[in-house]
């Protein structure tokens, strides 16, 4: 069989720290794509002279042309701008929108077969938008943001209970930005629910550390945002695809239906395997839950529709 071929569009810091750790774990060779002359060749390369020391066998190579990611399993996006002092929230829209499109159209035509997983920000507003310019079915096309939300929350609770992370499994669902929704009830520390283990104040302040995780990456880098966890949440999911693991991550993507949901992505729990999103069950949530995520949709459906999608 011959190695599994994944593209990182962006070679920028998530999309080379994606590239590195699949490298490092040996998930597939590695094609970095980005406008910038010379950045996805040089992280590439230097990449490469890595690979005697950590003895992996695949490949990372760089490229400012789509001819090199043809036939590609698995297109990664992280392409974007991040929002800068003086640009609102509706500029950096319109801005990472045309790159999305640009890019998604391009990577789409030289990997007809490929699943695209749509990592740049606003997440949601993103991954519902690279679906529809890319004409792909939907269970081909999902988010990155879930995971890395979910990923913080763990993090979170180790630090409040003194747990060991690995008995720790947290759960965010909703929109991968303010309105998040973490879920203490359905998240457990070595198997008892987190509402069982922490005084309710508790849960409410470790909620708030989750919520404001990436903000407060931001706020101490001073310029440019996460990258480690955002990375490997990448890598995570695309291992768990091309290893057809069917296992539930937290994703953004298409409802159709479920949570009383339609025409919108979202993270929620999905089942993801080798042709991308298997399964997107429905959890039973309360009346509480499931107005959080309704309301977390809601802001979502407004972005895509001042995009001129959706409905
Ligand atoms: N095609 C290819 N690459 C592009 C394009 C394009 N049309 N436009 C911009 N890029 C590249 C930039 O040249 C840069 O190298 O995307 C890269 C983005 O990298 P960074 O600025 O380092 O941003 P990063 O921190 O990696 O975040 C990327 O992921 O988590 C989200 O909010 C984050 O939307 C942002 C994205």
């Amino acid at each position: 069989m011959s190695q599994a071929k994944v593209t990182v569009v962006g070679a920028g810091q998530v999309g080379a720290t994606a590239a590195f750790v699949m490298a490092l774990k040996g998930t597939a060779d590695v094609v970095l794509v980005d406008v910038a002359e010379g950045i996805p060749q040089g992280k590439a390369l230097d990449m490469m002279h890595a690979r005697s020391i950590e003895q992996f066998g695949v490949s990372v190579t760089g490229s400012n042309d789509y001819e090199a990611t043809a036939g590609s399993d698995i297109v990664v996006v992280t392409a974007g701008l991040p929002r800068k002092p003086g640009m609102t929230r509706d500029d950096l829209l319109a801005i990472n929108g045309n790159i999305i499109r640009s890019v998604v159209e391009q990577a789409v035509a030289a990997s007809p077969e490929a699943v695209l997983l749509c990592v740049t920000n606003p997440l949601d507003v993103m991954a519902y938008l690279a679906w529809r310019v890319s004409g792909l079915p939907a269970s081909r096309v999902l988010g990155m943001g879930g995971v890395l939300d979910s990923a913080r929350f763990a993090y979170f609770i180790a630090r409040a209970t003194g747990a060991a992370i690995s008995d720790i499994d947290a759960v965010v669902v909703g929109a991968h930005g303010d309105t998040m929704v973490p879920l203490p009830r359905l998240s457990t520390v070595a198997g008892r629910p987190l509402t069982e283990v922490l005084p309710a104040e508790q849960v409410a302040e470790v909620v708030k550390s989750t919520v404001y995780g990436g903000a407060e990456v931001v706020s101490l880098l001073k310029s440019g945002s996460a990258f480690y966890a955002p990375g490997t949440s990448v890598a995570a999911m695309v291992a768990a695809m091309l290893g057809d693991t069917r296992q539930t991550m937290p994703s953004c993507v298409l409802l159709d239906g479920q949570y009383g949901l339609s025409d919108v992505y979202l993270n929620v729990p999905a089942v993801l395997g080798r042709s991308g999103v298997v399964e997107v069950p429905e959890w039973g949530l309360t009346d509480e839950e499931l107005s959080a995520l309704q309301a977390s949709a809601a802001g979502i459906v407004e972005a895509v529709a001042s995009l001129g999608l959706g409905g």
